[in-house]
């Protein structure tokens, strides 16, 4: 069976799946990070791949930008090929000061600026917040990793780029004390949420909105090894 998104077949991708926001993120983690990968998706170039980690059945998959995106691909990942947790590994604009570039930061709830959650006719609004137990394997794979993160709030906007009349739009976010920006987490802690299933959103600060701070190069590789890390360390921390 397959998606009108997704040609797997349903036994192709393994119960923990990490996605990053680009496919050819994906495909460089599959090639440099997992062992024995083999390629499950090419619709749409959203490449999917499975393969092993520490000896662990691991996929890695695009979500795509913002939470449409993500909202497609995360809800056919648990709901049509079984898929228990999905850890987003991905990149952010700092707002909070407490916030550096280079920065790994795990959402344990995701704000939005969207109504992506109006789909579930609550008369209310739904606090989007991160797995529990995925939260504690990330908190263990960081001493086993030594890769410090922060913890906190994120906002998942529908807009990289804001009118002129909304140019300090991030100001009263950062007042409430959310860390940084992204656009796709809110959608999928709902998602998770809806189907009963995990997910966890790992990020490392690519820029800064108010210290205009940004990595380069060599950093970035650098901080994007650290995140992955992460993420795999947290990742094989369950049996399927
Ligand atoms: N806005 C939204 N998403 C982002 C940003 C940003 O500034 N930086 C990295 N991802």
């Amino acid at each position: 069976m397959s998606t009108p998104h997704n040609a797997a077949n349903v036994g192709d991708i393994a119960k923990t799946v990490l996605m990053p926001g680009d496919p050819l993120r994906a495909k460089f983690i599959a090639e440099n990070f997992l062992e024995n990968a083999v390629q499950f998706n090419s619709v749409r170039n959203m490449f999917g791949y499975t393969g092993t980690y520490k000896g662990k059945r691991i996929s890695v998959m695009g979500s795509g930008m913002g939470m449409p995106s993500m909202g497609i691909y995360s809800h056919e990942l648990y709901g049509y090929y079984d898929v228990d947790r999905i850890i987003r590994i991905g990149t952010c604009g700092g707002i909070s000061d407490d916030v550096k570039v280079r920065d790994v930061l795990v959402a344990l709830g995701a704000s939005t600026d969207s109504n992506f959650q109006n789909a579930y006719d609550l008369g209310g609004t739904y606090a989007a917040i991160c797995d529990y137990d995925l939260l504690k394997a990330a908190d263990k794979a960081s001493e086993r990793s030594g890769v410090y993160f922060k913890a906190g709030n994120i906002l998942s906007s529908d807009h990289f780029y804001y009118f002129d009349n909304h140019r300090d739009f991030n100001a009263n976010w950062k007042k409430l004390g959310v860390m940084a920006v992204e656009m796709e987490t809110h959608a999928l802690y709902c998602v998770a949420a809806a189907l009963h299933k995990q997910a966890l959103g790992i990020f490392t600060v690519s820029d800064h909105l108010y210290t205009g701070e940004s990595v380069d190069a060599e950093s970035r590789e650098k901080t994007f090894t650290d995140m992955m890390k992460l993420a795999l360390e947290t990742a094989i921390q369950f049996e399927d």
